[in-house]
């Protein structure tokens, strides 16, 4: 997969059927076709099949906030990669911070994931990031670079190439408080060479790295200017048209 400029807007678990569905109609007037390829939205599960049916026509791509670790079977409120793809989505986010916090995912579990999402064609969007603590006593590199190790550690190439990877710095989501251009670029940059170092030029040159935590249409364009940042995972503001609007002309 080629290195690419992706706005990706993780809805959490934010909004009715009736919200969403007038949400994609906006969007769709809104932004225009030249520009829809770059665009996915990440709404919660329920909404994903008629939202597919909504943006039939249109070229914004559709991702699901999680998958399971098992192909099908007896495991309960689980959704499999395979469901996802059958409705219509070509992104999964795995990894989260907030599945990783909340809901106690290891990387054990992140590896499972990733390969489900990977053989039902799905594109994973990897997400990796430190905490508070972690960059005030300066281990962010070392805390991501092990976050990422451990998953592509447990892959082929195939499967590396088929990878997303957003940086998304606990500290700045939903705070409010975004990481610096100069502290988001530094992260990136540091991705891409451990990248490198470890799988060579190839893939890390054809590596998306999108930046995620309190990404708003008024710090997005500064941020996506930095050389390592090919787009952003917004969270808030990807729940309102104008703003997420504008945070993909800021690309
Ligand atoms: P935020 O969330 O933009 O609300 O900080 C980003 C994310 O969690 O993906």
């Amino acid at each position: 997969m080629l290195r690419r400029k992706i706005v990706a807007g993780n809805w959490k678990m934010n909004k009715t059927l009736t919200e969403a569905r007038e949400l994609v109609k906006s969007l769709q007037s809104l932004i225009g076709s030249d520009v829809q390829e770059r665009v996915v939205i990440i709404p919660p599960f329920p909404f994903l099949g008629v939202l597919s049916s909504d943006l039939s026509g249109s070229s914004i791509h559709l991702g699901a906030q999680d998958c399971s670790a098992h192909a099908q079977g007896a495991y309960t409120g689980e959704v499999s990669a395979g469901a996802l793809k059958s409705v219509g989505c070509s992104y999964v986010l795995v990894g989260h911070s907030e599945r990783r916090g909340y809901h106690h995912e290891q990387e054990t579990l992140l590896i499972e994931k990733t390969k489900q999402a990977l053989l039902s064609g799905l594109t994973v969007i990897l997400c990796v990031g430190e905490s508070l603590e972690e960059r005030r006593n300066g281990s962010q590199e070392q805390v991501v670079g092990k976050q990422i190790m451990s998953i592509w550690n447990a892959l082929n190439d195939t499967e590396r190439a088929q990878l997303i990877m957003a940086y998304e710095p606990v500290w700045a989501i939903g705070t409010g408080e975004t990481a610096s251009p100069e502290q988001a670029q530094s992260m990136h940059a540091f991705i891409r060479a451990l990248i490198k170092d470890n799988y060579g030029d190839a893939l890390a040159d054809n590596l998306t790295i999108l930046y995620g935590g309190s990404c708003n249409a008024q710090n997005a364009k500064e941020l996506f200017a930095c050389p390592d940042i090919d787009g952003g995972l917004i969270g808030g503001a990807s729940l309102k048209a104008d703003d997420f609007t504008k945070i993909v002309y800021s690309l």
